[in-house]
């Protein structure tokens, strides 16, 4: 969850600092509470970490006028040890020093045997013990720079992305990687090559990258990259580098940045229209939907299976409770969703014609990537990934796959990805149930789907609207979240919206719950949201919101035009468009986005990056 940058430039050329820097303030999505960097001048290392964000280590870096051409550099997301400079990466140890992303799961027995051979700790983290081992290889076992980072990589159990570097040998960078991203960026005119958790880290300097698989071991110099990994008879570091092709990313520079826009989470609500035109584009002038989009074997899998059941954690299990009213009710294919961390451990009847579907905006959220290891474990081995991410763990883990054309999504709080989910969901559930010849009316659901975008650009212009009652939220501690039926989970994904960036505790429930428990929350404090469209459980939600009324309650309404909802003291009432059929939820989450955006906004809280959180989850 941390993000980690290393450059190295040729002499006479450059300075790696302002790279690293960069580098940094694009993965800080990735973790936030504390930064540092370490180049080599003179011989010696130069390093500097502060608790807080990368713009206060780059005023401290101009300040000290740090200036090198090799460097690594880390922002980190707290796991072992609270955020503070002594926990901040890099972590030294003698000649060697080190950024890590990913978590140590044996380090407190390797940190026991370093200390019996004499080393000693500045830190809690679990990398310091990466570093220390790294110098006992170097200096006791006498191993070269690649040979000893190997050796280390060999003891540790868990999950890294690892940068390292020499103050003796400064035209060396090695970095090396297990279960955690890696990528490298191969600098254009021999300037230099460089590595990072993520591609946009690296897009300043190069679009050509490769993607370094799991083992990989890459020694990086001004002029040259090579990847060792292990060769499986021999156990020796074998030069694997013809393996590992450069790809051209097709991320734009620009897709990341902020543009007009206040904030990530701000553009990225508004950039829905698009991302579901680009997601869409797949089945551009197509009358039907043909199962090949989700991969060629996907005809064959897909008309074999008899249930599905959906992996994911947060916003993306949202998307996937939201499919499976889809999948059972248009496919008629039984479906169950499941929170990936449970599913993990938990004694499961498995069914080898399930379709495990597994959803991520990442593609790197351990919990989801462990739960489709572990469905395969129990042979079921037809998998599918919905996934924003190309190159990612999730997708190269599973037979099947359909990339969501989303775009960067950099704020912490879901939003496009969710969306962009949704539509591929939905053409999963068409694929289902034209394998199973149920009649569907293709071309009007692949019409409404294809109007979506233009239906959703009305809904953003109810921003102001929103923005007016969120006002109305920021005193609040509480809120209450409902929802019927297929939009059940758009509460639950409202809910989880407004606690993450504004943190005002909320809470989701369908609505018929209410009395069984939650109504007793109610009073004039606790605003209560509805989302209500005009759908067959109307009528049930409207006796729902009598119950409310009659308690105090203040309720919020999102209704669909034609729901005819009365306003009255203590019912306000924002419409959408008419209702939208099945593809309804797609329209109802966006106002809820927006709700949770201006109320941190009116609250003043860090919207992009809220507290304790991260955007990736790549520990368990
Ligand atoms: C909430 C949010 C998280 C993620 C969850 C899964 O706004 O972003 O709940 O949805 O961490 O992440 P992915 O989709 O990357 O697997």
């Amino acid at each position: 969850m941390c993000g980690i940058v290393a450059a190295i430039c040729n002499k006479n050329n450059a300075n790696v600092v302002p790279i690293l820097l960069e580098g940094l303030k694009k993965l800080e999505y990735r973790g936030y509470d504390s930064a540092g960097i370490a180049v080599i001048a003179n011989d010696d290392f130069s390093r500097i970490r502060s608790v807080g964000r990368v713009a206060k280590l780059e005023k401290q870096c101009q300040e000290q006028n740090l200036t090198s051409q090799i460097g690594i550099a880390h922002t980190r997301w707290a796991t072992h040890g609270i955020p503070s400079e002594n926990n901040a990466h890099p972590h030294i140890s003698e000649n060697i020093c080190v950024v890590h992303n990913g978590i140590i799961e044996n380090y407190e027995q390797i940190r026991q045997n370093l200390q019996n051979a004499g080393y000693v700790f500045q830190s809690e983290t679990d990398t310091e013990c990466i570093a220390h081992l790294i110098s006992f290889y170097r200096q006791q076992k006498n191993l070269a720079l690649l040979d000893a980072v190997f050796a280390t990589c060999q003891d540790l159990i868990g999950a890294f992305a690892i940068a390292v570097i020499d103050k003796n040998f400064p035209e060396e960078i090695i970095v090396a990687r297990q279960n955690s991203p890696l990528i490298l960026g191969c600098g254009n005119d021999n300037e230099g090559n460089f590595a990072a958790s993520d591609a946009s880290a690296l897009l300043q300097k190069t679009n050509k990258m490769i993607y370094l698989e799991n083992g990989d071991i890459a020694s990086l110099t001004a002029n040259n990259i090579e990847i060792f990994a292990q060769n499986i008879n021999s156990k020796l570091l074998e030069n694997i580098s013809h393996l590992r092709q450069i790809k051209i990313s097709e991320l734009s520079p620009a897709a990341v940045e902020l543009g007009n826009f206040r904030h990530f989470m701000q553009k990225e609500i508004f950039e829905q229209p698009d991302a579901l035109v680009n997601t869409l584009e797949i089945i551009s002038g197509c009358q039907n939907v043909q199962p090949q989009i989700f991969g060629v074997n996907a005809k064959n899998i897909l008309q074999n299976i008899s249930k599905v059941l959906i992996l994911a954690c947060g916003t993306s299990a949202h998307a996937g409770l939201v499919a499976r009213y889809w999948i059972e009710s248009i496919a008629q294919i039984p479906c169950q969703v499941e929170i990936a961390s449970e599913y993990r451990y938990r004694h499961s009847i498995a069914d080898e014609n399930q379709l495990i579907v597994a959803i991520s905006q990442s593609g790197e959220t351990a919990d989801t990537l462990a739960a489709i290891k572990h469905a395969k474990s129990l042979g079921q081995h037809k998998t599918l990934a919905i996934c924003n991410v190309a190159e990612s763990a999730i997708i190269r883990e599973c037979e099947l796959k359909f990339l969501t054309r989303a775009g960067p999504e950099i704020g912490v709080a879901s939003t496009k990805a969710f969306t962009t989910q949704l539509v591929a969901l939905f053409l999963l559930t068409l694929v289902l149930a034209a394998a199973k010849n149920k009649n569907i009316n293709f071309p009007k659901l692949l019409n409404d789907l294809r109007h979506l975008p233009v239906a959703i650009n009305k809904v953003l212009g109810l921003e102001t609207q929103i923005a007016e009652w969120a006002n109305q939220f920021a005193n609040k501690n509480n809120a209450l979240f409902l929802g019927r039926g297929l939009h059940y989970p758009i509460a639950l994904e409202g809910a989880l919206k407004l606690k993450e960036i504004s943190y005002i505790h909320a809470e989701a429930y369908p609505a018929g719950e209410l009395k069984h428990g939650p109504l007793a929350l109610v009073d004039a404090n606790m605003p209560v949201v509805v989302v209500a469209p005009n759908d067959e459980l109307l009528d049930k939600l409207k006796a729902n919101l009598k119950e409310v009324e009659a308690r105090g309650g203040e309720l919020y309404v999102f209704a669909d035009a034609n729901a005819d909802v009365k306003v009255s003291k203590n019912l306000h009432l924002i419409q959408l468009p008419e209702h939208y059929g099945e593809l309804s939820p797609i329209l109802h989450v966006i106002p809820l986005q927006l709700l949770a955006y201006y109320a941190a906004l009116a609250k003043g809280t860090d919207v992009d990056k809220p507290r304790n959180l991260a955007k990736s989850v790549t520990v368990e």
